[in-house]
């Protein structure tokens, strides 16, 4: 369950709530909720920035407690860094922030006043729904695999009110419709690949079909899909006990013939590299490698949520790379289904070989207006470009500044690749019509120069998301990307 969001105008200092949230800036500048609190309980506020209790510095946060001459019961006093360089990205930190530290307290439900401040370039609807976004995102918890606690929860954060009236009202309903897409994302991809299965995704975008108006869900098992072809999927997933998947949502919102958007995810439950074999340290983060699935499939939640009037498919094939007595193994030569032929050279660069049969099967199944596909496909990409940027690959340069846009509009942010036809030789076998790695450089471009070959003809993008799907370290947590560009990006196309 997401946060309940709502929208208000209440005065700061009179306002009835456990807690209520003001932010201040570096250097004594107050914003004006801070100035009204600081002048109803006689300097509070002020005082403390003249100790140095409080700073001001970007996501910093105190809290005052049963405030006199203040209706609520505490104030958390939130930091916004120096007032003349700030900014959206500082925004969507600080509302972040003040979030994380909301929830450490024993409070149910909050005011914010955070929205009231200005952030150059961006209008109340931008800062509300950043807002909600960044809260929720920060009230999400990981309980799946934790032994069930049968002690009384303490309080936990269910209710924010942002300052703002009416006129954001839409923008509130976007980010409660993105946030569950957002949830639906992480907790995906969070669960363990002894549970989350090829199997079990189909079963979670079937449950979602059931479920909501306008909505239905195919799946091809792997019989069939042997049947129809599948040659590059099939040998991916040969060698797991876990088979594969070809899931398929459909949502209907708008018009009928309306050719649909479609969106392509790998979802690979687990990628231990294969014969191709990983090395051992770091391979728990291989069960992340689905997360191109969790993200389309959060989108679509979101775009079905939201209502958008327009018909959507969300495409998703779904295996396990594993070593096997019937593993595939490098050298061996696959026929995908589009009839090219795929020599494996190495079987750790396996989401391409999913990819390239599903891409062909959307496009023919659905003719779609345009394909974009997710995939935590390269390490290079995360060489490339960090744990902040998707990467981003097209030939279709109006389709490229589509998403760019609304990476930027989100703060969810891509940066472009090229796909010349340059890198294209990379890709020469000897034996087969394409290999399926490229050598050493450009590692990203090459795996997107792989999936156009499956895609001529077709308006299509591609996000390799391999730095962005997840937070690093023991705790990371799947971070739900890039489920808020692709939910901007459908807003976009909706409003068009
Ligand atoms: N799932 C990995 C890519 C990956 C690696 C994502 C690390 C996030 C972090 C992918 O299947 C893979 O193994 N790619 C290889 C390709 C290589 C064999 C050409 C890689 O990036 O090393
Ligand atoms: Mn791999
Ligand atoms: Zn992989």
């Amino acid at each position: 369950m997401t946060l309940q969001f709502s929208l208000g105008t209440h005065a700061p200092e009179s306002v009835d709530s456990a807690c209520i949230m003001v932010g201040v800036y570096e250097q004594g500048v107050l914003s004006s909720a801070a100035e009204r609190v600081d002048r109803a309980s006689g300097g509070l506020i002020r005082h403390q920035l003249e100790s140095g209790d409080i700073t001001g510095k970007a996501g910093s946060s105190s809290l005052l407690f049963a405030p006199s001459g203040i209706a609520a019961k505490r104030v958390l006093v939130v930091g916004l860094g120096v007032q003349k360089s700030f900014d959206g990205a500082r925004y969507q930190k600080v509302t972040h922030e003040a979030a994380r530290a909301l929830g450490r307290l024993p409070v149910t439900a909050a005011v914010s006043y955070l929205t009231e401040v200005d952030v150059p370039g961006r209008d109340a609807g931008w800062r509300v729904r950043v807002a909600a976004l960044a809260s929720d995102f920060a009230a999400y918890r990981y309980t799946a695999t934790f032994k069930p606690r049968d002690k009384a929860k303490p309080a936990e954060l269910a209710a924010i009110a942002f300052a703002g009236g009416a006129g954001e009202q839409a923008s509130l309903d976007q980010a409660t419709a993105i946030a569950e897409g957002v949830r639906f994302a992480r907790e995906l991809a969070n669960l363990p690949p002894n549970i989350c299965t090829p199997v079990y995704i189909a079963g979670q975008a079937r449950a979602f079909a059931d479920n909501h108006d306008k909505v239905s869900c195919s799946v091809l098992d792997e019989v069939e899909m042997t049947t129809l072809g599948f040659g590059s999927l099939l040998a991916v997933g040969r060698g797991s006990a876990n088979k594969p998947r070809l899931i398929a949502l459909e949502y209907k919102g708008g018009n009928e013939g309306d050719k649909p958007y479609a969106f392509v995810g790998k979802g690979v439950t687990f990628d231990s590299g294969g014969i191709s074999l990983k090395p051992g340290p770091g391979m728990e983060d291989m069960k992340f490698d689905m997360g191109g699935a969790a993200g389309v499939l959060g989108a679509f939640v979101a775009a079905v949520k939201m209502g958008l009037k327009l018909n959507l498919v969300c495409v998703v094939p779904s295996v396990e790379n594993m070593p096997d007595g019937d593993s595939y193994r490098p050298s061996d030569v696959l026929t995908s289904l589009s009839g090219l032929t795929i020599e494996v050279l190495n079987t750790d660069a396996e989401g391409r070989l999913i990819l390239c049969d599903a891409l062909t099967w959307t496009a023919r199944t659905f003719q779609p207006h345009t394909i974009i596909d997710a995939a935590t496909l390269t390490g290079a990409c995360v060489v490339a470009l960090g744990k902040h940027a998707s990467g981003l690959m097209s030939k279709h340069d109006d389709l490229a500044a589509e998403l760019l846009a609304a990476g930027e509009e989100t703060l969810d942010r891509a940066w472009r690749l090229p796909l010349w036809d340059d890198y294209q030789a990379q890709l020469e076998s000897g034996f087969a019509d394409v290999a399926n790695i490229g050598g050493k450089t450009a590692g990203a471009i090459t795996a997107g120069c792989f999936l156009s070959r499956f895609t001529d003809g077709q308006r299509w993008a591609h996000l390799d998301i391999a730095g962005t799907a997840w937070e690093e370290g023991r705790k990371g947590l799947a971070t739900g990307r890039p489920v808020t560009l692709l939910a901007q990006w459908l807003i976009s196309r909706s409003e068009e």
